[in-house]
This record gives structure tokens, sequence and C-alpha cells, in this order.
């Protein structure tokens, strides 16, 4: 999808409905197994990682969240936050953005807090935040949110993708961390 990296020169370059074929393409394989309400599409439209960044990114990624639109899907799930890095092209585009063109459920991403995650969907622009992080690191995440509970550090990179238990299942929960601390 991105003008950046794709160099092709067949029907899947060049403009805006060719670029959107590739994903328009799977979408619709996918969907003649899994009813609408069980598909879901993750877009990054301000990250860095993988070489994106294309100069056209908003124009790019409102078409497609327009066009994912019209197929009812369960949700769109952006990775609207900068925490893994930003292209810096211009404005960060907003999850406020897509909600004006993308009707079913909005789930945003990266790098929120259980603060500001309440307030975008306060603010109606989301529909659900993920976490991805913080659940690596605190196994009962959703009880700490609950109960206003402090989080564990967040995992080191070099925990990531370890091998043994270290990094996936030696990070205690709160009710554990206190029975150690006693
Ligand atoms: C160890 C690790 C592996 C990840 N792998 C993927 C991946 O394969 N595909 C993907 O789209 N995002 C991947 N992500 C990104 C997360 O899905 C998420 O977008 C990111 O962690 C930002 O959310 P957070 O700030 O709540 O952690 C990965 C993140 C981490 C920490």
């Amino acid at each position: 999808m991105q003008s950046k990296t794709n160099q092709r020169s067949d029907r899947y370059s060049g403009s805006l409905e060719n670029r959107f074929r590739f994903l328009q393409e799977i979408v619709e394989a996918v969907l003649t197994v899994w009813s609408r309400d069980r598909v879901g599409v993750r877009l990054s439209p301000n990250g860095v990682f993988n070489d994106m960044g294309s100069p056209d990114y908003r124009e790019t990624f409102l078409y497609v969240a327009k066009e994912l639109n019209s197929y009812g899907l369960a949700y769109l799930h952006l990775l609207d936050g900068l925490a893994f890095g930003f292209h810096e092209l211009g404005e960060p585009m907003t999850l406020a953005e897509f909600r004006e063109v993308f009707d079913r459920a909005l789930i945003g991403n990266c790098g929120y807090t259980q603060e500001t995650a309440e307030k975008a969907i306060a603010d109606g622009n989301g529909d659900l935040i993920a976490f991805g992080r913080p659940f690596i690191s605190n196994p009962d995440l959703v009880k700490r949110f609950g109960s206003n509970l402090p989080l564990n550090p967040p995992a080191e990179q070099d925990v990531w993708y370890s091998f043994g238990q270290e990094g996936y299942t030696d990070f205690p929960t709160y009710d554990e961390s206190q029975a150690i601390e006693a």
C-alpha cells in the first residue's frame, strides 16, 4: 500500500485503488471463509518500521479505511500511537480522523496507558484500546487496571524473544509480588 516501497508497475501499484487491491483481495478471500463479524484489519498509518512512511500516508490510509468500511468488518485496529517509531512526515494520524470514515469498532494501540486509553474512549475517538507490552510484564493487567494497582516495570527488549521462561512467565502478578515482599 505504501507509495514509498511499492515499486511495482502492475495493477497493484500506482493509484490508491491499485495499492489497496492486494489488501482488498485478501479481505475478500478471507470473507469467503469467515463472516464479516469475525474479520478485522490492522493498519500502521504513522509507523516507520520495516521502511514504512510514505509522503501520501494520510491520503492512503484514509482511502483504505473508507474502502474497508464498506465491508462491514468487525473492527479496524490502528497503531495510532508513536511509541514504536514515527515517520515524521507530517502530523500523526489520529483515531479521531479514522472515526470519521470507519463506522464499526475502532481499536487504538501503541504506547497507551490506562489513563490515555480511557480518555480516548471517553472522547468517542475509539471503541477499544489494545495493550501489548504492558501485558508482557503484567499477567494480571486487567485486574491492575480495574483496581488501580501499580504496574510492573516493562520487560527489557532483550527478553522479548527469549526462549526460556524469562520474559514469558516470570513476571509476578500483583498478589505474587506482595507475597514476595512480605
Ligand atoms: C515482542 C513483540 C512482538 C511483536 N510482534 C508483532 C507482530 O508480529 N506483528 C505486529 O503487527 N505487531 C507486533 N508487535 C507490536 C504490538 O502488537 C503492539 O502494536 C506494540 O507492542 C505497541 O503496543 P504497546 O505500546 O501496548 O506495547 C510486537 C510487539 C512486541 C513487544
